[in-house]
């Protein structure tokens, strides 16, 4: 599969990432990672997990691969994996890995598949997580509220009532059941530590939608 080595991209073997999985304890992987900044935290925290950052725009995580490839006394985190790919079209090497899926302030497709519970979206979500697997979900509200950028017109609010009546019955369509749904004010959902959440959080008054799933059959 493609990972980002530095600035470059380059090729990591089926193999190479089977042993790397073999070594670790638990397997996250960060959809829409972005900077990879909360990947790299996790990774470092957790040195016997692999984690997993996983974003199309792989320019992005270039500072991050830089700092991850040190040495671990420097700020290094050899487990710490960013792959150049789209959730709907994860690499094989991904396929049924994941113990812990997180999105975290995701946009674009990854946001409209996610709150729309699109089919592609969804079933790519389920696709790179093992049987047992838990999803967190967090996206901040502000986008529902005037002015409403044009991406977002006509894009459903996640609001509870949504949650339970529509998005629920979509997501277990495709494996997933939501287990909580929660909004949060900003300040009160530190825990979010991403790049994205702090730039939410210091323009004050934020909500941030918590959307937690686990993995079960798809309905017939
Ligand atoms: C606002 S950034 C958030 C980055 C990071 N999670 C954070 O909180 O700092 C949203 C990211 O979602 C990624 N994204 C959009 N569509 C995606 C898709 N289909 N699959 C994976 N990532 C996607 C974008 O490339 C972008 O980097």
């Amino acid at each position: 599969m493609q990972i980002v080595q530095g600035k470059k991209l380059g090729t990591m073997s089926e193999d190479e990432f089977r042993q790397l999985v073999l070594d670790s304890s638990r397997v996250i992987i960060d959809v829409g990672t972005g900077d990879a900044r909360t990947a790299y935290r996790t990774a470092r925290e957790n040195p016997g997990w692999l984690v997993v950052g996983l974003d199309p725009a792989w320019q992005r995580m270039s500072q991050t691969s830089v700092r991850s490839r040190r040495k671990a006394v420097k700020g290094g985190a050899s487990n710490l994996i960013l792959v150049n790919a789209s959730i709907e079209m994860p690499p094989q090497e991904l396929i049924s890995v994941a113990d812990e899926l997180l999105v975290l302030m995701p946009w674009g497709k990854l946001l409209h598949g996610l709150v729309r519970g699109d089919h592609d979206i969804w079933s790519g979500l389920r696709a790179v997580a093992k049987s047992n697997a838990t999803l967190t979900a967090t996206v901040g509200t502000s986008i529902w509220r005037e002015p409403v950028p044009r991406d977002i017109q006509g894009l459903p609010e996640l609001t509870r009532p949504y949650v339970e009546e529509v998005l629920a019955g979509r997501t277990s369509q495709c494996g997933w059941k939501i287990t909580r749904f929660q909004l949060v004010k900003g300040e009160e959902g530190a825990a979010v530590s991403s790049s994205w959440a702090r730039r939410l959080e210091s323009s004050s008054s934020e909500v941030l939608a918590h959307l937690a799933a686990v993995v079960t059959e798809p309905e017939q």
